[in-house]
């Protein structure tokens, strides 16, 4: 449910401590003769270890999400609180991030979402939680469907308009 921060700096410090003896084995491997199939050779010549960063690279742009800097606002976007953004937060957050909940699930009390005041507070937070890829929130199953995961993207993207 969380931001899975611990388990994005594991690998990262595992690589860095095997590092050393890795490289002494890639330098003996790529001197001796390909004895084995090419694809063998190249992971030993470190081609595995540039395939192995870039899988890393992916795994954490995946577990980062998009974030609310990464998203252009589209120009012409009509998206506002009015038409859009108050409905979206009555329908899909208020049940737990509302003053009037009557059951918050744990929601933090300093996340609540009734007033446009208090989500242009925590656009970034809400955005790396709800909108686009990221669907982190609501927890559980009955997340809202990708079209307005990505209409939330372009609305608070465009600034959380009125
Ligand atoms: C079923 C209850 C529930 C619903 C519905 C819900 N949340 Fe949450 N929310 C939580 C709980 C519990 C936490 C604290 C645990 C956590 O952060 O995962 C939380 C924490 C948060 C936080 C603060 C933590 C952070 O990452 O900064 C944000 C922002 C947030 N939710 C956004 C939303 C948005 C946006 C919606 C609607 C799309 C939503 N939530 C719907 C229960 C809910």
């Amino acid at each position: 449910m969380g931001i899975p921060t611990p388990i994005r700096r594991a690998p990262r410090a595992t690589f860095r401590r095997n590092r050393g003896k890795g490289s002494e084995r890639e330098a003996a491997a790529c001197h001796s003769p390909p004895a084995v199939s090419g694809d063998v050779a190249a992971l030993r010549c470190g081609r595995g270890l540039r395939v192995t960063l870039v899988a890393l690279g992916v795994a954490l742009l995946t577990a980062c999400g998009q974030t609310i800097e990464s998203y252009p606002c589209p120009p012409g976007s009509t998206l506002t609180y009015q038409n859009f953004g108050a409905a979206f937060m009555r329908l899909q957050c208020l049940s737990c991030h509302g003053e009037a909940s009557r059951d918050r699930a744990g929601a933090p009390g300093e996340f609540n979402f009734d007033t446009l005041e208090q989500i242009q507070r925590h656009t970034a937070r809400i955005f790396v939680r709800a909108a686009a890829s990221n669907d982190s929130m609501p927890p559980g199953p009955g997340d809202p469907p990708l079209e307005e995961r990505n209409r939330l993207a372009e609305w608070l993207a465009c600034g959380a308009r009125p």
